[in-house]
């Protein structure tokens, strides 16, 4: 295991961000003034580029250019010009990537599809799997007739080796942020003539992932977190370029036609992972997220990787201090772009965090997740965070009623 390595003082952490080669990045940015924000894992921030896109895109191109709008402004070539961006982010090819609708309705699609493609009979989550997977595998489980397994936090690996099935699997888990040996799971995939459908929601944009070196075949993630695509930005779709035209969307719908607009009566798949797309693009939402992946297009991915092992091992040390259970690997190289400590209380703590300007999040039972967003946070901003959870928990801030009453959303 790595040593931790956590600046010891406010003037060490601040000589880091003086040596940071990324601290540039940050510019790109709009972040509210006096806010510290630890919540990328869930939602990114805006880009100035983003927002000044949503605007060309909603003024010029909508409400001028009109529908000319989908030929002069090329909306309909977006879904795949910005799934070619994110390729170089996750280590694909690019014409293996589209961008188009949710996560979950894209798990849906290639989860039908790895079924097909393999003949397998049983779909397998783990227990600790984001609810979705585990809710979109139910349903497709049952609409299919094939045998949904729960698994124990990994056991899918020896489950995957044993019999024929289609895993769905987060790279980075939501909870603990553990990352996963994809390249382990696909050999074991192999062995059984099964398949995996990553979900790399947590994963894109803050780890250095290379899904053809590893032999990923099916994989999508959301575009709203590290990459900062704005809310509900739709998601991407990965399938290998040997594979594509073997399989299949169980959602045969119009954009994924061979020539959508001759309006045929029949289903035509489209070559290529274009197949994969369904009804018309979200495009005010696919403009933002273009302009939002500017600041990924000449970074190397690796020191941002770096960067936010740091800004976790803050988190880490400071958790050792003050006697909080942190259920994120200790290794930062086990770990993704967050870490997560348990409190009793951890709602409350999170919102009395929140009321000070420390934006984190939580998530039930009692889990505090603390973001560490490697572009555009400074290691005193994580320093300054801590120092205000310290604040909090040594005076019991937190122990409030206004603290304790629970939002839609936490
Ligand atoms: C691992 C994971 N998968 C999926 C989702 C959400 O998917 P969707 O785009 O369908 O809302 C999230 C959201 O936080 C997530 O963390």
């Amino acid at each position: 295991m790595n040593e931790i390595s956590s600046p010891l003082s406010r003037a060490e952490a601040e000589a880091l961000d003086q040596a940071d080669p990324l601290a540039t990045v940050r510019q790109a940015f709009h972040l509210p003034e006096g806010l510290i924000y630890l919540d990328g894992h869930s939602l990114g921030p805006a880009t100035f580029a983003a927002l000044a896109r949503v605007r060309q895109s909603a003024e010029a191109e909508w409400s001028h250019g009109l529908i000319r709008s989908w030929n002069d402004a090329g909306w309909i070539d977006l879904p795949a010009r910005v799934g070619g961006r994110i390729a170089r982010l996750i280590g694909a090819q690019r014409a293996e990537v589209i961008v188009c609708d949710s996560v979950s309705v894209n798990l849906f699609k290639l989860a039908s599809a790895a079924l097909d493609l393999t003949g397998a009979r049983t779909l397998l989550v783990e227990e600790s799997e984001f609810p979705t997977d585990q809710y979109i595998a139910e349903g497709l489980a049952r609409m299919t007739g094939a045998r949904l397994v729960r698994v124990r936090d990994g056991a899918a690996l020896a489950a995957l080796r044993d019999e024929r099935s289609v895993l769905l699997k987060s790279v980075v888990n939501y909870r603990s942020a553990e990352v996963t040996d994809i390249a382990a799971h696909e050999d074991a995939a192999l062995e059984s003539g099964g398949a995996v459908v990553w979900d790399l929601s947590h994963a894109t944009g803050v780890l250095e992932l290379n899904l053809s070196e590893a032999g990923a075949r099916f994989a999508t993630g959301c575009s709203y977190k590290f990459l900062n695509g704005g809310p509900g930005a739709p998601a991407f779709v990965y399938v290998r370029s040997d594979v594509t035209d073997e399989v299949g969307s169980p959602l045969s719908g119009w954009m994924g036609h061979a020539a959508p607009f001759a309006f045929e009566p029949t289903y035509e798949p489209q070559q290529g992972v274009g197949r994969f797309a369904t009804g018309t693009p979200p495009i005010i939402s696919l403009s933002a997220l273009d302009a939002a992946l500017e600041v990924f297009e000449h970074l190397d991915l690796a020191l941002a990787a770096a960067k936010a092992r740091r800004l976790g091992d803050m988190v880490v040390a400071a958790a050792r201090r003050l006697g909080l259970a942190c259920i994120s690997p200790l290794d930062a190289a086990q770990r993704g772009g967050h870490v997560s400590l348990t409190h009793p209380d951890g709602y409350a703590v999170v919102q009395a965090l929140i009321a000070e300007g420390v934006i984190v999040d939580f998530r039930a039972p009692d889990v505090m997740r603390f973001g560490l967003a490697p572009l555009y946070l400074r290691f005193v901003d994580v320093w300054n965070a801590l120092a205000q959870l310290e604040a909090i928990l040594v005076s019991r801030a937190w122990d409030r009623p206004r603290f304790k009453r629970r939002a839609a959303v936490t």
